[in-house]
């Protein structure tokens, strides 16, 4: 069945990645974008280009009123928004011992913040269907933790809870709400992780990063009916580490 999805963060790696695979599922696209609007626009182009219908909204998901006010204007004419990918996420990698509060606040709110933002505007379109899907893109890190990261992992570790909770709340009304945990994906985001590549890769036990693509074919799978049982689960795509 055709539904419309929301994914935040859709210009450039794994949520444009989610984006081209909802629409090969034959879903309608809400793309969000901050500051990759260039990315944004040429992704709707192409989605255009293939007869997907896909909008564009640019809103900041740390700024609650103006992503509340955006998202209930777009629901308001375009119908019901029914399936969610809390894909945006950034990180500000630092050792806590020397993590400013900028560094620990901006991962926090853009995260979990992001999450309440985005989301729940889009609960009551669902209950009222007693259909949805929330998917949220955790991370490894959220699982395992990561030197240098101890604002994300807790940001990470706070939107599994999160998922986990609001499942209890929702899936028996037919709102699925599952996280999926990448590990290393090859994205931007891996070009800012200051570790060694080759000591990256021995820990992974498949040798070699991820691909968007194999991110976003689960999170096509959890968006879509043949996940019917499965809610308040957080689903590792890491080659094989944890
Ligand atoms: P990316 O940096 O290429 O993409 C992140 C996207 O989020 C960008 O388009 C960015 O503009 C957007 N974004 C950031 N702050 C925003 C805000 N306040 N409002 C709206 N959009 C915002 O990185 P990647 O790898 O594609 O990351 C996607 C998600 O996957 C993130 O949540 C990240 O934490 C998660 N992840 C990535 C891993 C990796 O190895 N690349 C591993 C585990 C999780």
């Amino acid at each position: 069945m055709m539904h419309r999805a929301l994914i935040t963060g859709a210009g450039r790696g794994i949520g444009k990645a989610v984006a081209e695979e909802l629409a090969r599922c034959g879903h309608r696209l809400v793309l969000n974008y901050h500051h990759s609007e260039d990315q944004a626009r040429t992704l709707q182009a192409s989605l255009h280009g293939l007869n997907v219908d896909a909008v564009l909204l640019r809103f900041d998901v740390t700024d609650v009123d103006q992503t509340r006010k955006i998202l209930r204007e777009d629901i308001k004419k375009n119908g019901s928004i029914d399936i969610v990918v809390n894909n945006a996420g950034i990180t500000k990698d630092m050792l806590f011992a020397g993590m400013k509060f900028e560094s620990w606040d901006r991962v926090i709110r853009t995260t979990l913040t992001g999450f309440y933002a985005v989301t729940q505007p889009c609960i009551l379109g669902m209950l009222k269907q007693n259909w949805g899907r929330v998917i949220n893109i955790a991370s490894l890190a959220g699982l395992a933790g990561n030197p240098g990261q101890t604002n994300y992992s807790a940001a990470k570790a706070g939107l599994i809870g999160a998922t986990r909770s609001l499942s209890h709340e929702l899936c028996a009304r037919g709102i699925l709400v599952n996280a999926v945990a990448p590990g290393f994906i090859d994205t931007d985001m891996l070009k800012n992780i200051q570790i060694d590549e080759k000591d990256l890769l021995r820990n992974i036990p498949m040798g070699r990063f991820g691909r968007p693509e194999e991110v976003a074919k689960v999170v096509a799978f959890l968006a879509g009916e043949n996940a019917s049982y499965i809610s308040g689960q957080v689903i590792g795509v890491n080659g094989g580490m944890l």
